[in-house]
């Protein structure tokens, strides 16, 4: 392994820029890119570098070719309490996503699932892999999405549909996500990210203020009242963490074996 590349091995997230496009590579493969506290303040604190980054026009945030992101990490959330999540509030980092100026273009390949699927919809404009699939699986593992799942695939798919795929925990196809608008353009896996920079240098060519603020004017037509939404579902995610499924189905998805919920 060159230098270089063992340097890269060894980071979680991978920031290189392409011309005037800003690439965030999500870099843990052996945990498919679940998606730690820790590693999203790296993406965040990577996109608001790029705002402040005259260079950079877009960013394009990607994972691997076998997956975006399989949700956040279980095992770091495995242990926590209602109380301990309110005390820290580690998901309210999240919010930054929603003030970055300049545009995200998301490139998914495999999965995206939970926080990987809340990642993915804070991208502006989504390119997926005709074989990528996505979920809000957490009602599986005994609790719900919590990094704005509940708001932004409601408002990405409409109520019904948002329904079913939270309460049941299925995944849908990136076709489908297409068919119904959360993605914008689909390429075979081995194009994804190759048809996500053709995109990102389509809007890198625009007027870099125009674009910033047309961002901006979109946000705003969807945003009456997400903060308060997105307050509302988090207090709710962390209340869940002082149910016994919660614990089972964790300590369940840890030790590979199938939960046992009690409803309680
Ligand atoms: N957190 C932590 N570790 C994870 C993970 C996650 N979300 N997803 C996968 N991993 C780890 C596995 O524990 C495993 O590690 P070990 O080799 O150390 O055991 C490794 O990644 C490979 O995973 P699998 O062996 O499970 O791979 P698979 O191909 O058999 O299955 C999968 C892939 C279906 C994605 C499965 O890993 C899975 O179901 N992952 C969890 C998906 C999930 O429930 N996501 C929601 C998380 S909660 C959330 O996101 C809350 C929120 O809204 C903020």
């Amino acid at each position: 392994m060159k230098s270089t590349d063992a340097a890269q091995a060894a980071q979680t997230l991978i920031v290189e820029p392409r011309g005037a496009v800003l690439v965030l590579r999500l870099n843990r493969p052996d945990a498919l890119n679940a998606l730690t506290n820790d590693l999203i303040a790296k993406v965040l604190s990577a996109l608001e570098r790029g705002d402040k980054d005259d260079s950079v026009r877009v960013h394009l945030l990607t994972g691997s070719d076998k997956v975006f992101a399989a949700g956040a990490d279980i095992k770091e959330l495995a242990t926590e309490t209602g109380a301990s999540l309110s005390a820290t509030d580690p998901l309210a980092q999240w919010d930054r996503f929603h003030r970055v100026q300049k545009p995200i273009v998301g490139a998914v390949s495999g999965l995206a699932l939970g926080g990987g699927l809340e990642l993915a919809m804070n991208c502006d404009m989504l390119v997926a892999a005709d074989d990528a699939e996505f979920g809000q699986p957490e009602i599986r593992i005994g609790v719900m999405p919590g990094a704005g799942g509940t708001q932004r695939l409601t408002r990405a798919l409409g109520k019904y549909r948002a329904m079913e795929y939270i309460l049941t925990g299925k995944r849908f196809t990136a076709r489908q996500a297409h068919a119904w608008g959360l993605v914008n353009r689909l390429a075979p896996r081995a194009l994804v990210f190759e048809e996500a920079l053709r995109l990102a240098e389509e809007v890198a060519a625009n007027a870099p203020a125009a674009a910033r603020l047309a961002k901006q004017a979109v946000h705003f037509a969807l945003d009456e009242d997400i903060a308060s939404g997105l307050a509302h579902e988090r207090r709710l995610f962390y209340s869940l963490f002082d149910t016994e499924d919660q614990k089972e189905g964790m300590r369940a998805f840890v030790e590979k074996r199938k939960p046992a919920f009690k409803g309680r």
